[in-house]
């Protein structure tokens, strides 16, 4: 039977390594934004089990949403056109913002969904990124609270796809190259 991890050929981050990670980053904005009435903006799809497992760690009242964001070019990498697919259910205004995303790479997405929002006027916005390239940002762009760095490599997993697959598995991975080719 078809095992997708066989398509993995070397485990990025481990389950055991991304709870660490995550938890860390939890208990950190239970800190920073204590008092404040904090928003959690999940960027769909890639950042559902980021979101869903740092949330869990997060010590302090939050309400959350969610953003939809589809970004044009080739399998790998954004050409820069982003739409918006799917906007927040309720009003930011006075909100302090989280956006939560699974990786932050031209910096693109992440560009277009802050200006995006601060048309909404919230109290403050900021980014929380599980995975940062910053050797590929092509707009500036930073993030408050980011994970991991990454070099200049494709990882699949805990969310994160390539062309829609992989996004099931529960740890980070890169690709073998024969799975890249053989889809
Ligand atoms: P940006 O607009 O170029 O920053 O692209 C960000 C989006 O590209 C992310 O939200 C991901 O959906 C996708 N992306 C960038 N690098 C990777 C990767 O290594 N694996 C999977 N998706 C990636
Ligand atoms: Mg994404």
């Amino acid at each position: 039977m078809y095992n997708m991890r066989d398509d993995i050929g070397e485990i990025f981050y481990s389950e055991e390594q991304l709870e660490e990670i995550v938890s860390s980053i939890g208990k950190q904005i239970s800190e920073d934004y204590k008092g404040k009435n904090l928003l959690l903006v999940c960027v769909l799809k890639g950042s559902i089990m980021f979101m869903s497992d740092l949330m869990k760690h997060i010590t302090i009242p939050c309400k959350i949403d969610f953003l939809a964001a589809e970004s044009y070019g080739s399998e790998t990498r954004s050409n820069g056109e982003v739409k918006i697919t799917k906007d927040l259910s309720s009003d930011i205004r006075g909100w302090n913002v989280l956006i939560v995303e699974d990786i932050l790479d031209s910096g693109r997405t992440l560009k277009k969904l802050t200006e995006f929002l601060r048309l909404k006027e919230p109290e403050s916005i900021e980014i929380c990124t599980l995975l940062d390239k910053p050797s590929r940002r092509s707009v500036e762009i930073s993030a408050k609270y980011i994970g991991s760095e990454v070099q200049n490599q494709f990882v699949v997993g805990y969310g994160l796809d390539y062309n829609q697959k992989y996004r099931n598995l529960p740890y980070i991975g890169i690709l073998k190259p024969e799975a890249i080719e053989k889809r």
